[in-house]
């Protein structure tokens, strides 16, 4: 299959690039730089010039403190750029890879979310714009696969997107890391997704699927995980709070997701947290990134 990915130089889209790239044609996106997806006629163009039998569309602003600060152009960049892709993807006939987000829910509860929960009542402005492009992508796109997903990780991205590499390049450059220790929630590993997408696109069950490994993690003590797996000090990293971190969006202090849908639909059964950061630690080591 001809795939295109947007977002293809971001922690996800890079590694959907190089997990289906084993298997398919891939067509990663070019930078914002080159290509803004905000030009409608320019992504136009872009597609109609490609025609990729599948769009997997990750690009966007992940940020929630700069969508609070300047809701416009977190639309912008969140829906609007979403509209632009969908619009192509109904020219194209091509099926919709959307990775959304646990933040289109409120985070009220206890249990974990899972597909048959509606999406609702976000917590600041980048789960509504969040929300606002799976309706857009639900409503015009009957074959899409929209992902709803939690804190993501894994070995791509660079520095400046993967937020373990982060905590490592301030460690080893004497500088510590404050994360947040006290909001719970759950988290994948973004070769798992791409993993999973190598089967799920051999398939037409088109729907809303949850992605998480198994288990729960905080910002602070999954970075110190990491750091203590490769050999360096945890306390490199300083656990904060939301209060004290006094950061522009709203965030979830419990907000966990889970999946009834993929094993039963797929046979796919994602692993411990624990497991996957081992994995991503191995094929970092192996790619000479640390
Ligand atoms: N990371 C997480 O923890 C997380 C959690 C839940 C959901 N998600 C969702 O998953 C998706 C992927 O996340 P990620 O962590 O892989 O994001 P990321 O690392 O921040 O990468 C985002 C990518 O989007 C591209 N992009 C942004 N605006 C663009 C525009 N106007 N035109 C063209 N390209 C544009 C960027 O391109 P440039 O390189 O050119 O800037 C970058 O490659 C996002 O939609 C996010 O909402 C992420």
């Amino acid at each position: 299959m001809k795939i295109a990915v947007t977002g293809a130089q971001g922690l996800l889209g890079e590694e959907c690039v190089r997990t289906l790239g084993t298997e398919h044609n891939m067509i990663p996106l070019p930078s914002h730089h080159d290509l803004d997806l905000v030009d409608f006629n320019a992504t136009r163009a872009w597609f109609l010039q490609n025609k990729p039998d599948v769009i997997i569309h990750t690009a966007g602003n992940r940020d929630p403190d700069s969508c609070e600060l300047d809701p416009a152009l977190a639309w912008t960049s969140n829906t609007l750029v979403t509209w632009n892709v969908v619009c192509a993807a109904r020219e194209l006939d091509a099926v919709f890879v959307h990775a959304s987000t646990e933040s289109v829910f409120p985070g009220d509860r206890d249990e974990p979310y899972h597909e048959f929960d509606e999406a609702r009542d976000p917590l600041n402005v980048y789960g509504y714009t969040k929300l606002a492009s799976e309706r857009l992508v639900l409503q015009y796109l009957p074959k899409h696969f929209n992902l709803r997903l939690p804190l993501l990780f894994g070995r791509t991205g660079g520095l400046t997107r993967n937020n373990l590499l982060k905590a490592r390049h301030n460690a080893l450059s004497g500088q510590k890391t404050v994360a947040a220790g006290d909001t719970f929630s759950t988290a994948c590993s973004v070769r798992d997704i791409a993993r999973s997408l190598a089967i799920m696109l051999k398939t037409s069950f088109y729907g809303t699927y949850h992605f998480a490994n198994l288990g729960i993690v905080t910002r602070s003590g999954y970075l110190q995980t990491f750091l203590k797996a490769i050999d360096m000090d945890p306390d490199w990293v300083t656990p904060s709070t939301v209060l004290e971190m006094a950061r522009p969006a709203r965030r979830n202090h419990h907000i966990l997701i889970k999946s009834l849908l993929l094993e039963p639909t797929f046979g796919i059964t994602l692993p411990p947290v624990e497991f996957a950061l081992k994995e991503v630690i191995a094929d970092m080591r192996a790619d000479g990134t640390i």
